[in-house]
């Protein structure tokens, strides 16, 4: 195994991000290849599958190249990617039209028709959502309707990853973690639902053929092999969609275990041993990627971007000291915020600049400071802004421990894990330890380990992750601390049951 070599390959919406591991998984040479989204009407968001192909087949030559690594070596290929995308083909092969992916909101109208034919209950028992625009099952139904004559051309329907594995493979495959947030599937039985396929009218040999994760799919073919400088004959395993993917690569892969992403979006995502389905869709379920096994995920709209947002409107000196003196200027930030106290003097935040995805579906709430007086500034402020989105978390891992999912060891990553302050108020607020991956290469680490199990070089995904994984860094939880935050903790979620309706009245006034 020693000069053996895995490759990871993570299809991210800003671009794709290509990593050449050892079969221990460090790292040895990355590229990142960026590519635009289009955004024709407020609310769509699209992308062009041929940008994705072009940043695989430009990141994965020079990674190769860089390295100096034998292609031979490169013992498998594994793919992640982002999730619920819209792929159509033609008969032969062809993209059709520009992929609808997931954050795109087009589809408000398809959902309640989704809901209408198969019955809110029914729906959910068996794709374990409501019907969410954000999924692929309601943008098939919008192309259904708004392009019948596109519709009538297509003959493959895939997901982002899903459509490079076609490239490298010419296999129409996918595997389960990614498949479920289609909301195609029956998720409790890990197959295609006959029910949802028939009542959506769509034709079960358009969809692709169902793995487990670490399965093998298929095997990079010449013309592939000639265009990425892959070996011909390399095997390409199912992989996974990029949150179970991350998941891997932090070795979040047994029930009881759980990541917090803090990216421009906060993500939880825990490992289940059973179906955990909230009938309020306040947090999505889908399959994990490891076999046999389920996920709650939540996905809050604003974590990093509410920081972002603030420093970029508010913290001009901040942003020129920290250019002047080459720091990071959320370090700065960071330092202002924890001179001040627990609870920032009184002052709350709520996260909705975007809306809310969880754990409240709501696009017309709007972000909040509750409390101002005239003794706040910037420092209060924005520590106001960090505690609120940990409160938006908290709220999030509520909803699973009330599903039964409970969570005894949680892990951090994303741009925001690197703040010890946002990590230390996460552990008093959770209550539980939090601990950081040592080689934070995210989805990308997490399928080059899905690879390396589908080639053979290690028995299974628990003995893989034992193997890569290394831990740095624990936040603990301080009892005092936990206890200081509780109160504003309750105040902070009964504000948005307070505002709901005003929210809704704010939005009529606005459109
Ligand atoms: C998950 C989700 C996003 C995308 C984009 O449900 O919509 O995390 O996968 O990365």
């Amino acid at each position: 195994m020693s000069n053996q070599y895995i490759l990871g390959i993570d299809i991210g919406t800003s671009g794709t991000k290509t990593v050449l591991f050892t079969a221990g998984g460090e790292p040895v040479c990355a590229k990142t290849v960026e590519y635009p989204l289009y955004q024709p009407k407020n609310g769509w968001a699209e992308q062009e599958p041929e940008d994705w192909w072009n940043a695989v087949r430009e990141g994965v030559s020079a990674v190769i190249a860089e390295s100096g690594v034998r292609n031979t070596d490169i013992a498998s290929v594994g793919l992640s990617g982002q999730m619920h995308g819209l792929v159509m083909l033609d008969g032969a092969g062809e993209v059709l039209r520009r992929s609808i992916i997931w954050c795109d909101q087009r589809t408000a109208a398809q959902c309640e028709e989704m809901t209408a034919r198969i019955g809110q209950k029914r729906l959910i028992e068996l794709t374990a959502n409501p019907a969410l625009t954000g999924f692929t099952a309601s943008k098939i139904l919008w192309v259904q309707e708004q392009e019948p004559e596109r519709y009538e051309k297509c003959a493959h329907i895939l997901l982002p990853k899903d459509y490079i594995r076609y490239k490298l493979t010419g296999e129409f495959a996918t595997e389960v973690s990614d498949a479920s947030g289609m909301q195609l599937m029956d998720v409790p039985a890990r197959t295609w639902s006959g029910e949802i396929l028939d009542k959506m009218h769509i034709d079960r040999a358009l969809l692709a053929k169902l793995y487990e994760s670490p399965e093998v799919t298929g095997a990079v073919h010449a013309a592939a092999a000639a265009e990425t400088g892959l070996a011909a004959g390399a095997p390409v395993v199912g992989g996974a969609g990029d949150n179970a993917a991350a998941a891997v690569g932090m070795g979040v892969v047994t029930a009881g275990s759980a990541f917090t992403s803090l990216g421009s979006s906060g993500v939880i995502y825990a490992v289940s041993d059973k179906v955990a389905i909230d009938p309020e869709g306040r947090v999505n379920s889908l399959c994990a990627s490891a076999p046999g096994k389920w996920t709650v995920m939540s996905c809050t709209q604003a974590a990093g971007l509410s920081l972002k947002w603030f420093r970029d409107n508010f913290c001009q000196a901040e942003i020129a000291q920290a250019e002047a003196s080459g720091t990071d200027s959320y370090i700065l930030l960071d330092k202002l915020a924890a001179a001040v106290p627990i609870g920032s003097e009184a002052l709350l935040y709520l996260p909705y600049l975007m809306g809310e995805r969880a754990p409240h579906p709501d696009p017309d709430c709007r972000g909040v400071f509750f409390g101002l007086s005239a003794k706040h500034g910037r420092a209060q402020l924005y520590r106001a802004v960090l505690e609120g989105v940990a409160y938006s978390q908290k709220e999030c891992v509520d909803v699973f421990s009330e599903m039964g999912v409970q969570i005894g060891d949680m892990l951090v990553t994303g741009g925001g894990g690197r703040s010890a302050l946002w990590r230390q108020m996460l552990a008093d607020l959770y209550g539980c330890p939090i601990h950081m991956v040592q080689a934070d290469e995210g989805p990308a680490l997490g399928a080059a380990i899905l690879g390396a199990v589908g080639a053979g070089l290690y028995g299974d995904l628990e003995e893989a992750c034992g193997a890569v994984v290394r831990r740095r860094k624990v936040n603990e939880p301080i009892p005092e601390n936990s206890a200081a935050y509780r109160g504003y903790f309750e105040l902070y979620k009964s504000l948005y049951r307070s505002l709901r309706g005003d929210f809704k009245t704010l939005a009529a006034l606005g459109k």
